[in-house]
């Protein structure tokens, strides 16, 4: 008895030992970055820009998988799959992984659980934009306009549960009314047509807008922050353009599958410490509006922390909202 459980306790051992070497080596090939949206909008630019800088650290080059559809939910899902070894590893945000178990009952993951948590990459402050030629030129004038008008206007956003659809329910239930809503895969292709101005307005991440706001091919009309972005320091607040109550900021985060091992998860924990301390990383993130977390926030703990409390906060938000858009 006593030699059965010595020889199990080393092939124990040696089992322990294999795994561990196994993922000291990590990361041995390519890291695939799965963004759940369409290339070129805000979670794909999050994601290359940090990514650029995990691969100098992880000394492996880090690749973005686009699997848009369902508002993200679909490359969540499929990421939340794959096998928890560190090679597939993917970019959630406030939709995918804090609005999303509110608008879809029978979601294939629960963001609470389903994860491993390695951190939060950016805050991402959410505009009101419009077309270039629309007829109001600013936030009250556009509140007004909306009402006047309702389903004669185009809303675009990237699908029930992503950020723009999620922060524009909310602003269509202060507003008290609703206009019609065009879906996209992204808010990169939202946004090519709202710069074509085939579509009227919408609510999105700053990261998507700096540059077409600067060059003048649409309009942002209000920042729903407290503070104005030092990126867009010509937007005003909705708190000083007459709409206070619409407050409401939206972050980027990367995530494993559950069950990532410890050793691989501090490895990638690390290389986004490192990335977001980087200078260069730093200039690029903050020029496109992003707000980087500090060292206590952007941690996997205060992760999990978060999107339980957003899991919490949409939750009744979304309901109230939806069924006030219902009547
Ligand atoms: C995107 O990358 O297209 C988004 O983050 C869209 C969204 O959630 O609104």
């Amino acid at each position: 008895m006593k030699n059965i459980t010595k020889s199990a306790a080393v092939a124990a051992a040696v089992i322990f030992a294999g795994a561990a070497s196994a993922n000291a080596a990590y990361p041995e090939r390519q890291i695939t970055v799965v963004v759940p949206f369409a290339a070129g909008g805000p979670t794909d630019i999050v994601a290359r820009i940090s990514g650029e800088h995990l691969a100098r650290t992880l000394g492996q080059p880090v690749i973005v998988e686009n699997v848009a559809g369902a508002g993200g939910t679909t490359g969540i899902t499929r990421a939340s799959q794959a096998r928890p070894d560190g090679y597939t590893i993917m970019m959630g945000h406030m939709g995918t992984h804090g609005a999303a178990p509110a608008l879809y009952p029978n979601m294939k993951y629960d963001p609470t659980k389903d994860f491993t948590p390695i951190g939060l990459v950016a805050g991402t402050p959410i505009l009101v934009v419009v077309k270039k030629a629309f007829p109001a030129k600013d936030l009250k004038e556009f509140v007004a306009y909306v009402k006047a008008n309702g389903m004669k206007i185009n809303e675009a956003h990237a699908g029930v549960g992503s950020v723009s659809y999620t922060t524009c329910t909310l602003l269509h239930s202060l507003i008290g009314t609703k206009t019609a809503r065009v879906t996209y895969r992204g808010t990169a292709p939202a946004l090519n047509d709202l710069v074509g101005g085939q579509v009227d307005y919408g609510c999105d991440q700053i990261v998507n807008l700096v540059s077409q706001v600067k060059a003048g091919n649409i309009r942002a009309l209000g920042s729903a922050t407290a503070e104005r972005s030092p990126a867009l320091p010509e937007v005003p607040t909705t708190k000083e353009a007459g709409l206070p109550d619409f407050q409401v900021s939206a972050w980027n985060a990367l995530f494993g599958p559950k069950g990532l091992p410890k050793d691989v998860t501090d490895k990638l924990v690390g290389a986004l410490d490192k990335a977001l301390d980087d200078e260069g990383t730093r200039k690029r993130l903050l020029e496109l509006g992003s707000v980087i977390p500090d060292k206590k926030g952007r941690s996997p703990a205060a992760l999990q922390a978060l999107v339980e409390s957003e899991v919490k906060r949409w939750g009744p938000v979304l309901k109230a909202a939806l069924a006030a858009d219902k009547k």
